[in-house]
């Protein structure tokens, strides 16, 4: 699978624990679980690799901050009390900002990426991040029973 459509796909999944988790809270766990092996694999796979060519280095390292400043922000909601109505407003606001970096990588990143990269990188690319991530998420699901 060509690793822009594979990080796409991905976005349908994390946009739908964002808004499941809007509703019910207890969905944060998946959520930040997707979130995590998402942005790893996604700086691998396909940060790291789009950051030599200068017409978009700027983007690819303005995404790596990104994961940054998500990081921040998911380390704080984990240790914040859920009952605390402060808990909604934060991860109101952790969904905005990750949504606003979902689209710039969509909008940006990737129609840029699909000129300089060919049809074999993508492909190689987009089954290393797969395989990767299918691994991940299994251990992790395995980790919090
Ligand atoms: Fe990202
Ligand atoms: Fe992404």
């Amino acid at each position: 699978m060509d690793i822009v459509e594979a990080l796409l796909r991905h976005y349908e999944v994390l946009r739908d624990l964002f808004e499941t988790t809007a509703r019910e809270e207890k969905r944060f766990i998946d959520l930040i679980r997707h979130l995590d092996v998402h942005n790893r694999n996604e700086e691998l796979f396909f940060l790291n690799r789009t950051i030599s060519n200068k017409e978009i280095t700027y983007e690819a390292l303005e995404s790596k901050e990104e994961h940054h400043i998500i990081n921040i922000m998911v380390n704080d909601l984990i240790y914040f009390p859920m009952d605390d109505r402060r808990w909604k407003v934060r991860f109101g606001i952790l969904h905005e900002f990750t949504e606003h970096h979902l689209k710039e990588e969509e909008e940006d990143l990737f129609q840029q990426s699909r000129q300089f990269l060919n049809k074999t990188e993508l492909e190689k690319l987009g089954n290393a991040f797969e395989r990767n991530k299918k691994t991940q998420l299994s251990a992790l699901e395995w980790k919090s029973l």
